[in-house]
């Protein structure tokens, strides 16, 4: 294991970020945000992406959470800067143009969590514990846990989860639409290879417009929505990837991207 704090792993555009910090279960501190963030700059200039798969080091933890020793001895303003910096790493993440997957490898807590939910994948061995336990210290979630959490699960849930603070299960994450899957932890690598390969083998330029529709969508009214949709689709027939894929589908041939 090296002593870097995201490990990359880069196969054809397939990029895997792995948080290196296992003896303190992945917990988010600002040195491993500051480095994150440089490799996803890195990462925002890349034509050739195809989709970046995030996890945690070991078999027990994505991210159990933001450094707690790190925060304790925070004044307001400072507390201010460590959010700021998470949310702005966060947002990068999400705003990547390619999918984006969470490989939920155990604990996933706290900043974890509001990690895991900027992710447009989320693929949980069964053994991951989910929650938003920051009101059990006194704070509440600081990453975007209570905005991002009700858009992806509802509002009543949410508010169950950041009031309370209860720890849930994979299989609850699942039914709360949380995650996408949950597969055994022994399965997890395969099934992450699998759907890696899905993605990337279909149009490269149609998944990003597909991913981009729904990101950008979703903070517009139905009417601009359904218009950037529109705008998005005709893309697609500027460029090769359409006329591949279509008469493929007519030459009965799977399509090269
Ligand atoms: N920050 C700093 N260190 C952490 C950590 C965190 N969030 N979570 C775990 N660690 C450290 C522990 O302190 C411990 O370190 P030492 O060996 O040096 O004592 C090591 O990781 C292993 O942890 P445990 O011994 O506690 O392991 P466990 O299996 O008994 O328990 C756990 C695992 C239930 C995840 C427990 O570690 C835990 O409750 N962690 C904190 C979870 C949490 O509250 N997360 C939210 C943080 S606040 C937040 O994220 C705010 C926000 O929105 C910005």
């Amino acid at each position: 294991m090296s002593d870097k704090l995201i490990e990359i792993a880069d196969n054809d555009g397939v990029v895997r970020l792995t948080i290196n910090r296992p003896k303190a279960l992945n917990a988010l501190n600002s040195a491993v945000l500051a480095e994150l963030e440089a490799v996803l700059v890195d990462l925002e200039r890349r034509d050739d992406l195809r989709a970046v798969l995030i996890t945690g080091s070991g078999e027990k933890s994505f991210v159990a959470g933001a450094d707690i020793t790190e925060m304790r001895d925070k004044a307001p303003e400072e507390a201010r800067a460590f959010a700021s910096q998470a949310l702005r790493t966060i947002k990068r993440l999400e705003l990547l143009p390619v999918p984006v997957v969470a490989l939920v490898n155990g604990f996933c807590l706290g900043g974890g969590c509001e990690l895991a939910l900027a992710c447009d994948w989320a693929v949980a061995s069964d053994n991951a514990i989910f929650g938003q336990p920051e009101v059990l210290l006194g704070v509440i979630p600081g990453f975007g846990g209570t905005q991002r959490l009700p858009r992806r699960v509802g509002p009543a849930m949410a508010l169950d989860l950041v009031t309370t603070g209860r720890k849930i299960d994979a299989n609850e994450a699942l039914r709360i639409g949380l995650v996408n899957r949950v597969v055994p932890q022994a399965e997890l690598e395969a099934y992450a290879e699998e759907l890696i390969k899905q993605l990337s083998g279909n149009g490269p330029l149609a998944v990003r417009g597909a991913k981009q529709a729904v990101h950008d969508g979703m903070d517009q009214d139905l009417d601009s929505a359904l218009a950037l949709e529109t705008a998005l689709f005709a893309c697609c027939f500027a460029g090769d990837e359409q006329t591949e894929g279509m008469t493929a589908f007519v030459e009965k041939r799977k399509p090269n991207f």
